[in-house]
């Protein structure tokens, strides 16, 4: 393994959020281990993780928090927000309920988040074609509607996933 530290530029915190199961944790494994796990664990409190990205001749190092949908296992909301200066706001394209529930999540955001905040919508599991509920048009929409920026990904068959990141930590520069 390489143990050599890059230095970075800029230090750029982000936050997951959405409600349980949508596949935050996996996006995150993903983009930063380039790891999926079908079994993963509700998350509980908050996690972290990093990833330098180069964005034009600049290196920043992103970290990522994550923390539980659950409302019983979540981290302190304010601390949470605390700083951040990105968030991707998570459905998940074959139940429903986790869509409609993203008015709820946006409330939250705007009660709590930097209102300079990036945020991109992300409808994720888009490789669950055969039990999607949420139309692709209907993510668009919303987003359009919200003035949020709009992927699907699949953090399974690692589609979009780096995009959906990157859309986010590019807009900051
Ligand atoms: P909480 O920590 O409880 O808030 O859940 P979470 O949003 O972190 O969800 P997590 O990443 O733990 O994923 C929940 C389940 O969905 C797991 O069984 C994952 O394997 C599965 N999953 C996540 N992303 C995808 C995806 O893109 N496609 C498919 N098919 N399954 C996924
Ligand atoms: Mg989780």
């Amino acid at each position: 393994e390489d143990t050599y530290e890059e230095e970075c530029d800029y230090l750029f915190k982000a936050v997951l959020i959405g409600d349980s199961a949508v596949g935050k944790s996996n996006l995150l494994s993903r983009f930063s281990k380039d790891e999926f796990r079908f079994d993963s664990k509700p998350t509980i409190g908050v996690e972290f993780a990093y990833r330098n990205v180069h964005v034009g001749d600049k290196i920043i190092k992103a970290q990522i928090w994550d923390t539980a949908g659950q409302e019983r296992f979540r981290a302190i909301t304010s601390s949470y927000y605390r700083g951040a200066l990105g968030a991707l706001l998570i459905y998940d394209i074959t139940r429903r309920t986790t869509f409609d529930n993203i008015k709820k999540w946006l409330f939250e955001l705007r009660d709590f988040a930097n209102p300079e905040t990036v945020v991109v919508l992300v409808g994720n599991k888009s490789d669950l074609r055969q039990s999607r509920e949420v139309e692709e048009d209907e993510g668009k929409t919303l987003a359009e509607s919200e003035g949020l920026y709009f992927l699907e990904t699949s953090a399974l068959e690692n589609v979009n996933v780096e995009e959906a990141f990157l859309v986010m930590i590019g807009r900051i520069h």
